[in-house]
């Protein structure tokens, strides 16, 4: 068995037991997992890279996994796409990148790290002739390895993200500008080989949106264009940002910002599908200590996605609608008054999808994994007066080695707006989208087997509660 054709099959069926494990999430089939990268849609597939470290649960020499899917929901597992090559300008790891139609040739242009180390960062570019399986990269690699002058005090200059725009490739790269902040840089090319440095695109700041940024994302939105990027630094954990604005002549000016996820949800990756809805991606990082979850023998999965579009000048989001697939039968109640204490439902679960639509008079919640006589139990509860969606995990678990603190994000209702969560449990994930515009990834790691059950909470009149039991997308 070497790392590039381990039995995936085999390693998926002797983790399933797991009851962290997502079961409806993409997941790799064991070990560490980080960022999506390089999604593309190629003869009516939907091909997903993915960032893989297949010797070992922790963070390391990163290779490109691969998976295959039709419906962007259920995936099947292919041979590792690119792994590094010893001594090669990749030889400390395949970093993030994207996959591009090169006039029917499919070419993977990403993030090299050298035998130097982590510091030693230049983009390189891989082909394949045989439908995506095989890949074989380019004997003048890298392409690129010059930082421009503004950002020389730095090593970072990586996670290539490229659309065609006339008859030119244009790429974006992360980086930062010390002491300002994080940076993304935009280049141009005719051949995807030769690349020229344009300008920064975007220039943040460090305090708001840390001191570097990586995996941006840069596309047409409606009648705007929108910035994705990740950051992270001293005064900010990891977070996704967002900005909308306008697109002329190469400049980017940015009308709007705002916080794309309040948790768990990072190095964001969007693509264009073949229906023409722009799609995105996310890698869900753990919650709880490295011990933890190399004792579980894997880490990291991706959030379900999520298809974009603009509401109010706002990024809106809702997971794609093929999940409804997965859906069993569901129970509903409807036109409940919620007078305060806890209000226990019959279905339980750890793989659930939930829509509620409450109307709100005072706090109001939904406790999630619940055992039986509440001593594990998550909390999702809305409080209006300080608009403010939360996850309290303080008694997420009786277990050790997670995080316990709150999740919040501000989270504004217009007069008469009904609070309406979309929430989609599954294992130790809980993805959590209030009104289609705030967004809480959180994770959770009930200790308890009967740690399963839901309740609803607080004030208010309940309008509507459907929950879903879901099916796993793998075959056990
Ligand atoms: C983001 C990131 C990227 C990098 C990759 C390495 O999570 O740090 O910037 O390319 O992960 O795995």
């Amino acid at each position: 068995m070497t790392a590039t054709n381990p039995n995936f099959a085999e390693q998926r069926r002797h983790l399933a037991r797991d009851f962290h494990r997502p079961v409806y999430h993409f997941i790799a089939p064991a070990s560490w997992m980080n960022d999506p990268n390089g999604v593309i849609h190629w003869g009516g597939d939907y091909h997903l890279f993915y960032q893989y470290h297949p010797e070992s649960p922790r963070f390391g020499l990163a290779y490109w996994g691969h998976a295959v899917s039709e419906d962007a929901i259920h995936w099947r597992d292919l041979p590792v796409a690119l792994a590094p090559t010893p001594g090669g300008p990749d030889a400390t790891g395949c970093w993030s990148g994207s996959v591009v139609d090169n006039d029917g040739l499919p070419t993977a242009v990403y993030t090299g790290v050298g035998p130097q180390g982590y510091g030693q960062q230049s983009q390189c570019i891989a082909t394949s002739r045989d439908g995506l399986l095989n890949w074989e990269k380019y004997s003048g690699n890298p392409i690129l390895s010059e930082i421009p002058n503004l950002a020389k005090q730095s090593t970072d200059l990586r996670d290539p993200m490229i659309w065609p725009e006339g008859d030119s490739w244009y790429m974006l790269l992360a980086s930062r500008i010390r002491p300002v902040g994080g940076s993304v840089f935009l280049y141009r090319s005719p051949d995807l080989i030769q690349w020229e440095f344009l300008h920064p695109l975007l220039t943040g700041n460090y305090a708001k949106d840390g001191c570097v940024w990586e995996c941006p994302s840069f596309f047409p939105l409606d009648d705007k264009w929108v910035l994705i990027v990740a950051g992270k630094g001293r005064k900010i954990p990891f977070t996704v940002f967002y900005f909308i604005g306008d697109y002329v002549d190469q400049q980017f000016q940015p009308e709007t910002s705002g916080i794309l996820d309040h948790a768990y949800f990072y190095a964001p990756f969007t693509m264009e599908d073949a229906r023409g809805r722009r799609l995105l991606w996310g890698w869900l990082r753990e919650g709880r200590s490295e011990e933890a979850h190399v004792a579980a023998g894997w880490a990291g999965c991706h959030s379900i996605p999520r298809e974009l579009s603009l509401r109010n000048g706002q990024l809106h989001m809702v997971p794609v609608p093929e999940l409804k697939r997965l859906r069993g039968n569901p129970t509903q109640i409807r036109d409940i008054r919620l007078t305060g204490g806890d209000h226990h439902l019959e279905i339980q679960g750890l793989a659930l999808d939930i829509e509620v639509d409450f109307k709100l008079e005072g706090t109001v919640g939904l406790a999630l994994a619940c055992a039986p006589d509440g001593a594990e139990q998550t909390r999702v509860s809305y409080c209006p007066k300080k608009e403010l969606l939360s996850v309290n995990r303080e008694r997420s678990s009786l277990g050790q080695g997670h995080e316990t603190f709150a999740n919040e994000a501000p989270h504004e209702l217009a007069p008469g707006e009904s609070l309406q969560l979309r929430i989609l449990l599954d294992g130790s994930v809980l993805e959590i989208i209030a009104n289609g515009r705030t967004s809480i990834c959180s994770r959770i790691y009930p200790s308890r087997a009967d740690s399963r059950g839901l309740r609803l909470f607080g004030k208010g009149q309940l309008n509507k509660l459907s929950v879903w039991p879901m099916r796993s997308i793998w075959q056990q």
